[in-house]
């Protein structure tokens, strides 16, 4: 039965983490839902900053599969999702089970309470990893317990709160990881390394970023423009780390619109800022170790390159591995 508990929620969790880095301001979630014979009806996770949370993707999916309801499908709007499932749920979730890595919020903030939702659906137990730390939104667990609801605390809490970190370090100070590409034989130099599908991925974060960090040696060999192009998104401020304020300004990333670009000798700029990126090599690797929380590596089926980033290995964790993409797309942490 604990197997079963934890497998579902590390579904949740693998579903989580595919959006960790685009949901700031938001926390990155993962829902689960389970039928009453143990199918899976849904795994969803939270997108981004405005569109529905987990919960409410995972209860549209599992309510698609239990009715066929094809209106469902179209709507996008955590509102309307929520009250088409009010009004027309015929109690198709009285024996199902819901996992979510955090607590279910309790607040009408840009949606509707989570908590409320999914006690008024009737839904029997519910499993939650993190507690929210967010004021705002916490005691959703309390509610659930007063409307009848089963709950279950503290599954994969540990896996669940290293999901959770980027938003609770958010909240506090800032967040920083560092993200880079790499063959499969460790380089990072030469060229386009990712897939498109993993650029993109990556343009999406820097939409959602309010600062990237990039080295002087990379600024003036690859001239790079570092916007959002590829997500239409909007570019974030730059910080050059570099000894010398010499800088080609045709360099295409000093003429992007509406960004600061500073260019300085430490990184104590980070500070003014909440949610940081750093896209750096083995140079840039070894230079802001003592900053990083996270980090973030994409590795490409191909080969070739010269320059191989020296990582110490026996130093870091994995908190998750996606092999679904056509990279490979690992975060990380050291131990
Ligand atoms: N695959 C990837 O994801 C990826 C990402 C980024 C870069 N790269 C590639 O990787 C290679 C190396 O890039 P990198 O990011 O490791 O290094 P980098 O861009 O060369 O950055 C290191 C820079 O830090 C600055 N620096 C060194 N010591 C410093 C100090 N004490 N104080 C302030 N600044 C200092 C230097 O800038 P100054 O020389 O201006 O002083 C140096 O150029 C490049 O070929 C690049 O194209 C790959």
């Amino acid at each position: 039965m604990v197997v079963d508990n934890d497998f579902y929620m590390q579904l949740a969790l693998n579903e989580a983490w595919k959006y960790q880095g685009l949901t700031y301001p938001n926390p990155a979630v993962g829902c689960c839902i389970i039928g009453s014979n143990g199918e899976i009806l849904a795994i969803e996770a939270h997108h981004r900053a405005g569109e529905p949370h987990a919960e409410v993707n995972a209860l549209k999916s599992a309510y698609y599969k239990l009715t066929h309801d094809k209106y469902i499908l179209a709507l996008q709007d955590s509102a309307e999702i929520q009250s088409h499932l009010l009004s027309n749920h015929n109690n198709v979730f009285k024996n199902t089970k819901l996992y979510t890595t955090l607590e279910p919020c309790s607040h009408y903030g840009q949606t509707p309470s989570c908590a409320s939702l999914i006690s008024e659906l009737g839904i029997k137990e519910i499993y939650i990893g993190s507690y929210d730390i967010n004021k705002k939104a916490a005691n959703g667990s309390m509610i659930l317990s007063k409307n009848g609801v089963t709950v279950f605390s503290e599954v994969l809490q540990k896996k669940c709160d290293a999901l959770l970190y980027p938003f609770v370090k958010t909240l506090h100070s800032q967040f920083v990881f560092f993200k880079w590409a790499q063959r499969v034989n460790g380089t990072v130099d030469g060229g386009t390394i990712s897939s498109k599908t993993s650029r993109k991925q990556v343009h999406a974060m820097r939409d959602r970023c309010d600062l990237l960090v990039i080295g002087g040696g990379t600024v003036r060999q690859d001239r790079p423009t570092l916007d959002a192009r590829l997500v239409n998104g909007v570019a974030p401020d730059i910080l050059i780390y570099s000894r010398s304020k010499e800088f080609d300004r045709e360099i295409p990333l000093f003429n992007v619109k509406g960004r600061n670009v500073y260019i300085e000798d430490n990184l104590q700029k980070v500070k003014e800022y909440k949610n940081i990126m750093i896209e750096g090599g083995n140079d840039m690797y070894k230079l802001t170790r003592n900053s990083v929380d996270y980090y973030l590596c994409y590795i490409a089926p191909k080969f070739g390159g010269k320059q191989i980033i020296e990582f110490d290995t026996d130093k870091f964790e994995f908190l998750n591995v996606d092999k679904e993409s056509e990279d490979i797309i690992t975060w990380m942490k050291r131990k």
